[in-house]
């Protein structure tokens, strides 16, 4: 969970005056001025970690890529039907690493406050919609229903905020719900309004996530099943960026899941 703690340093070291040039005074207190030497440390740590984890990310699939070209070259003529195997497994690869780098860009974008300079009135209705329709040839092909349920009346659904970031929030959340269900399955897209807040609940019928992983998987990078996740493109960041946007647009996001049985996020965000 980078966000909170590496926007704490942000506004440590901004908002701080110089930090005084006598060493700390006395064991424990770890305060210069208003910057907490402790907290600096652990996201300095927080910082080499992202680091090591995108290098390690980027290495697996550059690694890939690498050897299944030269496959490709190796077999090209004498077996032209496990070429074209490597062929494709060297387009999947490409897509993994295009998508890691595409998810990397939204998160740095989001953590340096683009777009919160400028907000829109956006209708989060009309960003569902446009969601649910480009996730459904994605769940018709695994036969999974996806379904929209609204109450209330369709005046209220505007926040403040960035259209283009509600929508990647959105696309994760369903896209997620799909990806971890079982076909034949169901995903309910349910948004309703109360007096403030605009609340969009996705809920699905999936595999469901182990209660002790649930604290965890806002976090960058992590997977509950990383060889599982990997096998449908995962990169673990999804999530991560679903956080970083509630958050901008003065929101939050919850989940509920049980094992086998299903998961439902719930994204709540201040009504305009
Ligand atoms: N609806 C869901 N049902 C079950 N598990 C889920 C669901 N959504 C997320 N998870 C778990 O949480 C992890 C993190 O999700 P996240 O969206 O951040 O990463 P990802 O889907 O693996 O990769 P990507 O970066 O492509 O979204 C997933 O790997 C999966 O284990
Ligand atoms: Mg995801």
């Amino acid at each position: 969970m980078g966000r909170p703690d590496s926007e704490r340093a942000q506004r440590h070291t901004r908002g701080s005056t110089p930090a005084p040039a006598d060493p700390i005074e006395g064991e424990g207190s770890g305060d210069v001025g208003d910057v907490n030497l402790v907290d600096l440390k652990r996201v300095n740590k927080i910082r080499r970690d992202f680091v090591a984890n995108v290098s390690h990310e980027l290495k697996t699939p550059a690694t890939s890529l690498k050897l299944l070209a030269e496959s490709l070259i190796d077999i090209l003529e004498e077996d032209p039907e496990q070429a074209r195997f490597f062929a494709e497994q060297l387009k999947n690869e490409t897509e993994r690493l295009a998508n890691l780098i595409t998810d990397l860009l939204d998160l740095a974008r989001l953590e340096s406050g683009e777009g919160a300079q400028n907000p829109q009135t956006v209708d989060v209705r009309a960003v569902l919609m446009v969601v649910l329709a480009r996730l459904r040839p994605a769940a018709r092909r695994k036969s999974i229903s996806l379904s929209w349920k609204r109450s209330g009346s369709t005046g209220l659904y505007t926040v403040n905020g960035n259209e283009t970031q509600l929508t990647s929030m959105f696309s994760n959340l369903v896209e997620n719900a799909v990806k971890y269900t079982p076909p034949g399955g169901r995903v309910e897209v349910a948004a309703r309004t109360n007096d403030d807040e605009v609340v969009v609940r996705v809920s699905d019928t999936g595999i469901g996530i182990p209660e002790k992983n649930l604290v965890r998987i806002f976090e960058r990078f992590y997977r509950v099943d990383k060889a599982r996740s990997k096998e449908t493109g995962g990169t673990g960041l999804g999530l991560s960026i679903v956080r970083h946007v509630a958050e901008n647009h003065g929101g939050r996001v919850s989940v509920e899941s049980t094992l086998g049985e299903g998961s439902m996020f719930t994204v709540r965000l201040p009504r305009a």
